[in-house]
């Protein structure tokens, strides 16, 4: 496997989060993790870039290799992309000075993802490549933080809630995208909360809830189960 979270245990300071995340990415796959707000979607992929929040206990491993304790670029440096879910472009650099950026961070150098190539993905980026990305839409805003990681030719791409607050014309263009990358081979694991928007795209689901993770499965099985969604992923009431 690619990536395993292990009995995965995370806090903010003394605050607890997670309380025992595993979870497993395979080479090509495309998962997703569902949840109410607060369930610890956010913090789950935190822990795997060692943003924000610490590791307490438990292991993330990618590869042969254990990534609790390292600093976040050095996590972006072994080939993991990371989308966070406020996008972090830089606002007062063009379109094309961000995609500039990220290629002094890429670990492994030359790669499939070139400039050219993100701009085929998402053209957008091509028309408005002038702009202040402070000036660019909430969707084209997403579009360039993807493409940013994306341009560091990442081995796993981590994408938290793509398509939140986007207008579902936008929204459907990233659902788009997101399937083009599944069928170029690249490893995702997403977070969602509209769960129908990566239905077609998903392979496996994990359900998490209060910081545990409380199903996993296809999204076959994820169907075929009446209860999971209804307790853990309506309104609580
Ligand atoms: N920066 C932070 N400092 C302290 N606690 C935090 C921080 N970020 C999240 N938390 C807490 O961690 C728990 C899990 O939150 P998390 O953001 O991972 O949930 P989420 O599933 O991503 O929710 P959302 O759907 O709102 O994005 C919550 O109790 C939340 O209040
Ligand atoms: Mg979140």
């Amino acid at each position: 496997m690619m990536l395993e979270l292990a009995g995965v245990e995370a806090a903010y300071g003394h605050a607890q989060a997670l309380h025992g995340i595993d979870l497993v990415v395979d080479e090509g796959e495309v998962v997703c993790i569902v949840g109410r707000n607060g369930a610890g979607k956010t913090s789950t992929l935190r822990s795997i870039v060692q943003d924000i929040i610490t590791v307490t206990g438990g292991s993330v491993r990618f590869g042969e290799e254990e990534l609790a304790g390292l600093a976040p670029h050095e996590v972006v440096r072994r080939g993991i992309g990371y989308v966070p879910e406020d996008r972090r472009v830089f606002a007062s650099l063009t379109v094309t000075e961000n995609l500039t950026v990220p290629r002094s961070f890429a670990g492994a150098g030359a790669g499939y993802w070139t400039p050219a190539r993100v701009e085929e993905l998402f053209p957008p980026l091509a028309e408005f490549r002038g702009r202040l990305a402070g000036n660019l839409s909430g969707g084209q805003q997403q579009m360039l933080s993807i493409a940013r990681s994306l341009l560091t030719n990442p081995r796993l791409l981590l994408l938290d809630e793509p398509h939140e607050g986007l207008a579902p014309l936008v929204a459907q263009s990233v659902v788009e995208a997101i399937g083009h990358l599944k069928s170029l081979g690249v490893s995702m694991l997403l977070s969602e909360q509209q769960l129908h928007l990566v239905h077609e795209t998903a392979d496996r689901i994990y359900v998490v809830d209060r910081g545990r993770i409380v199903f996993v499965g296809t999204v076959a099985e994820f169907d075929a189960d009446e209860e999971v969604a209804r307790r853990y992923l309506m309104v609580a009431g």
